[in-house]
């Protein structure tokens, strides 16, 4: 812990991965907009980073970004030993269920040894915690009529990136057992909000009907999701880095079940879109039917509970997709990539 000469405050430092992504960018703003943490951000910039999304907070006194792989032990070392943080968020993932189901290669890479690497690295941190970023996925698929996931359903990964996580989830009980490691594990259900790279379904679906293209909705459509606001995962992970127990779970979920047909007739109505663009194609294989979350342990013990309703949160994500169009523009033209080197003179 720091102490902030300019606004007396204790500041924390901590290390972000993967926090040029969607989530990790809405995590990274709000914990350097709060004035409590210094925050360094460790992130590869795959095709899914975007340094764009940490413009307005990026190489402030409060943030700094380190490129960097996590499966290269010895860049993580050097990151680790420069900033000494006391703790590590780790967000940093191959997160796409489609591009797994093409390769699941990059998914063990990243995501099984990648986070093998951090939790080696950890050991030279004796004090520091590690917060561990997973997801409701690693419990597999609902039926319409089953009780939510809780903290203790069997592990059961239908996709390649849902097992890839279940092992890394493993991994870091394993070392949390073994070494002593200070780590909590959070399991999040599908999020929503600005900035999420537009191969996701509500990006992807909002963009298309702006731009007066095919919405291709998979299957029968009436597979649901638990959606959650960002924001509320954002406050969720901070609350299991302060008040988190080490070896324990949390999950997170937002009482926001839908079909991703419903979800689709929403978007269409703000956007005034043609209900013809939506385009039934084939079902992703092993498609997990519904996922829904039990979030009580959360509320209990970290005194957390979502704070958006789903209608207000999709209709102001909506709006952010329809309004940033320079931002949409980049991702899809793939200007982005050239963001980091312009912005640092430098080569990707
Ligand atoms: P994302 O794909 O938008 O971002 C991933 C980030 O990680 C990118 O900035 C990317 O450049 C970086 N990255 C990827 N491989 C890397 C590597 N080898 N080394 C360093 N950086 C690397 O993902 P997201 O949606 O923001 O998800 C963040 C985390 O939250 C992931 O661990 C994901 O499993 C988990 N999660 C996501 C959701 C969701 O709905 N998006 C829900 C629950 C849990
Ligand atoms: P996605 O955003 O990929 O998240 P996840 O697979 O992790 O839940 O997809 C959300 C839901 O939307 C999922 O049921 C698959 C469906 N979907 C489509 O119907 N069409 C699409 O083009 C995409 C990307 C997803």
């Amino acid at each position: 812990m720091n102490y902030d000469l300019v606004s007396g405050k204790s500041v924390q430092r901590v290390l972000v991965t993967g926090g040029a992504g969607f989530i990790g960018s809405n995590l990274v703003r709000m914990m350097v907009e709060s004035g409590s943490y210094h925050v360094v951000v460790l992130d590869a910039l795959t095709y899914a980073g975007n340094l764009a999304n940490l413009t307005d907070v990026l190489d402030t006194e409060r943030c700094v970004f380190e490129l960097g792989n996590i499966t290269d032990a010895s860049r993580v070392r050097q990151v680790l030993a420069d900033h000494k943080p006391s703790a590590i968020m780790h967000l940093a993932a191959e997160s796409h269920v489609d591009r797994s189901i093409a390769s699941a290669a990059p998914f063990v890479e990243t995501n099984v040894k990648g986070t093998l690497v951090l939790l080696e690295a950890m050991r030279e941190l004796p004090d520091a915690r590690f917060v561990h970023v997973s997801t409701d996925e690693v419990y597999g698929t609902l039926g319409p009529n089953d009780a939510p996931f809780v903290e203790t359903t069997p592990l059961d990964p239908t996709s390649p990136y849902a097992a890839s996580k279940a092992a890394s989830d493993l991994l870091v009980q394993s070392f949390v057992r073994t070494h002593g490691l200070d780590a909590v594990i959070t399991r999040c259900s599908n999020n929503y909000g600005p900035y999420q790279f537009p191969e996701k379904f509500i990006p992807l679906m909002t963009l298309n009907a702006l731009e007066g293209r095919p919405l291709p909705i998979y299957g029968d459509g009436q597979q649901v999701r638990d959606w959650l606001h960002v924001d509320d995962h954002c406050y969720g992970l901070l609350a299991a880095l302060k008040r988190g127990v080490s070896g324990e779970v949390y999950n997170f979920g937002g009482d926001g079940e839908r079909t991703n047909a419903a979800m689709v007739s929403a978007i269409l109505a703000q956007t005034g879109a043609s209900p013809d663009l939506c385009t039934y194609v084939a079902d992703r294989k092993a498609h997990d039917r519904r996922y829904a979350i039990n979030a009580e342990k959360a509320h209990r013990e970290l005194g957390w509970a979502p704070t958006r309703n789903l209608d207000e949160g999709l209709q102001s994500t909506i709006a952010w997709y329809t309004h940033n169009r320079t931002w949409s523009d980049n991702v899809r033209s793939g200007a982005y990539r050239t963001y980091y080197e312009t912005q640092y003179n430098t080569t990707l």
